[in-house]
């Protein structure tokens, strides 16, 4: 497609400005089409960025090994630059949005040449979905244009949503290593400087310097978690960092719930569940594994729609054992990036079998070993897949208006203190539950794994604006949804004192599911403790759980006190953090835990 084409002006005149300053040496409008994809493909293995896997294997498969210094989302050197800093919050880097427009603008002079400048018109949601939001990135990575078109609807249907003058939100994305006359590329070009900026005012996204995940792909965490958040705090909706499952059970009754884990706590699992054997006609399916937008619906209840048509799971850990479907989804047509390879052209990771291959080369190109003493895939390699190749697949995983929810579940990654499961005792409550969820750090970004910290909602990293009137507008929202979703918070993560996990998790998850589906459905009773309801022994469904005692469950869901006044204490530093912009209401449900304690 060439600009003559396109209809719509106001984008024209905005992608000819971004190129006359980046200086590429040409522009292609992205059609989506399968042959441009398969084009592309063919131009990354040629660049050395992509290794064709085994077409018998893997059919229609690539590797992409990133540099070592470009591996996951950098925390440190994102911004939300709305115009007052107080509107970004003090967990928010901020910076004034008029000067950081004019470093950008620096950064940006002439940082395409030699390279081709893209032009990607993506929608965030289903095309027909009045829910949806497009967006329209301007990027020089090729890497960027083919994943974007697994994780997002892209190309011509985007355009024709769009209209002859339709909103959208510009994304500049460029690598930031322009190449001067005749000077070679390198397999995966990024600069040490990194900005990853949201302008929430303006509604624009700019990142520079990063070619890796959320950083590069702007339809994801950018637009659809960090700009979305501010226009659905205006709006009146909720844009979530949560899976969407639906749950039927043998007699048909079908319960859709959300989840909000931090990265790499094991959302894509959970969306992805298999029911274990003594669940015999449970069905679990997906409808998103990473983001949901939530809006209450004309019925009273509150809709969710998952804005991404792909997943960009976490390599590492996912096995035929622990997520099949996940397998399954990554089968054929997936992009493998920093995950290690098989002498027979395939793909492998840590667990994803029991003994790892003979004549693995690691994600950073070296021979490796067991004895290596370092992982053979980074442990934040990802899988980009279409949602559509997951067996799993919801059937209303694409409804223009989404799915009733009845459950919104928090959790995080906690060794210790957190049962296997409680259930809020109001919304409010609940509220509070998710604003003080707290997590292990993760390998999904910057920074030393392994320490916990507060994650509230599983959105720090994440909220386009201050978490304090974040919180505000989630207390707010139960008065525009007649029909609440039940708040429950899980911990699949508790570890007794030699560091076992007390809690077989994945499958076996499936038990503390129904729990929750028979709570929200009014069906059993719950026990009522000082942080919320938990399941009786009696009613929770321990059949075909090899060896897993009353003993042991009493162990996953013990409420010790001196740990809970721990807590306590740790969770008012975020308070204090937060102090000027804290609801009340979060205030005195932290008196409220006090009293019960
Ligand atoms: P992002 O894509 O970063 O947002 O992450 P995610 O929340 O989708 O995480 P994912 O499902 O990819 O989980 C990543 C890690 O959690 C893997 O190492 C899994 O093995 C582990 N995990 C997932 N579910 C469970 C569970 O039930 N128990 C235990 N112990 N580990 C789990
Ligand atoms: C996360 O870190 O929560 C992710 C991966 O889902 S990324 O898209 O890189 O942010
Ligand atoms: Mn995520």
């Amino acid at each position: 497609m060439d600009a003559s084409e396109i209809g719509h002006q106001k984008l024209k005149d905005w992608v000819a400005s971004i190129a006359a300053h980046c200086r590429p040496d040409a522009v292609h409008w992205c059609d989506g089409t399968d042959a441009e994809y398969e084009r592309l493909c063919g131009e990354l293995v040629d660049a050395g960025t992509f290794i064709k896997l085994d077409e018998e294997k893997r059919p229609g498969c690539f590797l992409a090994r990133s540099d070592p210094g470009d591996v996951a989302r950098v925390e440190s050197r994102t911004f939300i630059c709305s115009k007052r800093q107080v509107d970004a919050g003090p967990t928010n880097n901020w910076a004034d949005p008029e000067e950081m427009h004019a470093t950008l603008w620096g950064l940006f002079d002439g940082c395409m040449r030699g390279r081709t400048m893209y032009v990607i018109p993506f929608c965030m949601g289903p095309t027909d979905s009045p829910l949806a939001q497009v967006g329209v990135e301007i990027s020089d990575s090729p890497y960027v244009v083919v994943n974007m078109r697994i994780m997002a609807r892209i190309g011509n249907q985007v355009l024709e949503r769009l209209g002859p003058d339709g909103e959208f939100v510009p994304c500049v994305h460029s690598v930031g290593m322009p190449l001067a006359d005749g000077e070679g590329d390198v397999p995966w070009p990024c600069n040490e400087t990194k900005y990853i900026v949201h302008f929430p005012d303006e509604r624009a996204i700019w990142s520079f310097g990063s070619g890796y995940g959320g950083n590069a792909l702007l339809g994801k965490k950018c637009l659809a978690l960090r700009i979305a958040s501010a226009m659905a705090r205006d709006e009146g909706w909720m844009a979530e960092h949560m899976l969407i499952l639906g749950c039927e059970s043998p007699d048909g009754e079908k319960t859709f719930v959300a989840a909000a884990f931090p990265s790499a706590c094991g959302k894509t699992n959970f969306s992805m569940l298999i029911p274990p054997d003594a669940y015999e006609g449970w069905k679990v399916t997906t409808i998103g594994d990473d983001i949901a937008w939530l809006k209450p619906g004309r019925d009273g209840r509150l809709y969710a729609m998952n804005p991404e048509a792909g997943y960009f799971g976490v390599a590492p850990g996912t096995s035929e054992h622990s997520n099949p479907n996940a397998m399954a989804a990554m089968a054929k047509n997936t992009i493998f990036t920093n995950v290690a390879l098989t002498a027979d052209g395939d793909v492998w990771w840590e667990e994803m079998t029991d003994e790892p291959p003979e004549g693995i080369t690691d994600w950073k190109g070296r021979p490796w070993s067991p004895g290596s003493g370092e992982p053979a895939a980074h442990p934040n390699s990802r899988f980009t897949a279409p949602a559509e190749q997951n067996p799993g697949i919801d059937p209303a995983y694409d409804f223009p208006d989404g799915v009733p929810i009845d459950a919104i579940i928090f959790g995080g990654r906690r060794p210790g203190t957190m049962p296997l499961v409680y259930q809020a005792f109001n919304w409010t409550h609940g509220v509070y539950i998710g604003a003080t969820v707290g997590s292990e750090t993760t390998a999904a970004a910057e920074g030393e794994a392994g320490v916990v910290r507060r994650d509230p909602m599983a959105m720090l990293p994440f909220c386009g604006y201050n978490m304090g009137d974040y919180f505000q507008h989630w207390i707010e929202m139960r008065s525009y949804i007649k029909y609440l979703p039940r708040i429950f918070h899980v911990n699949w993560f508790r570890r007794d004192e030699d560091g076992n996990f007390l809690w077989p998790g994945f499958r076996e998850n499936m038990r503390v599911l129904e729990w929750i589906i028979e709570r929200c459905r009014g069906r059993i009773p719950g026990h009522e403790t000082q942080i919320g309801w938990i399941p009786h022994w009696e009613d929770f469904e321990t059949e075909g759980l090899e060896g897993f005692t009353r003993e042991d469950f009493e162990r996953v869901m013990a409420i010790d006190r001196e740990d809970w006044k721990r807590e306590f204490l740790s969770q008012g530093e975020l308070y204090l953090k937060l102090h000027d912009h804290l609801p009340k209401e979060l205030v005195f449900q932290r008196e409220l835990l006090a009293s019960r304690l």
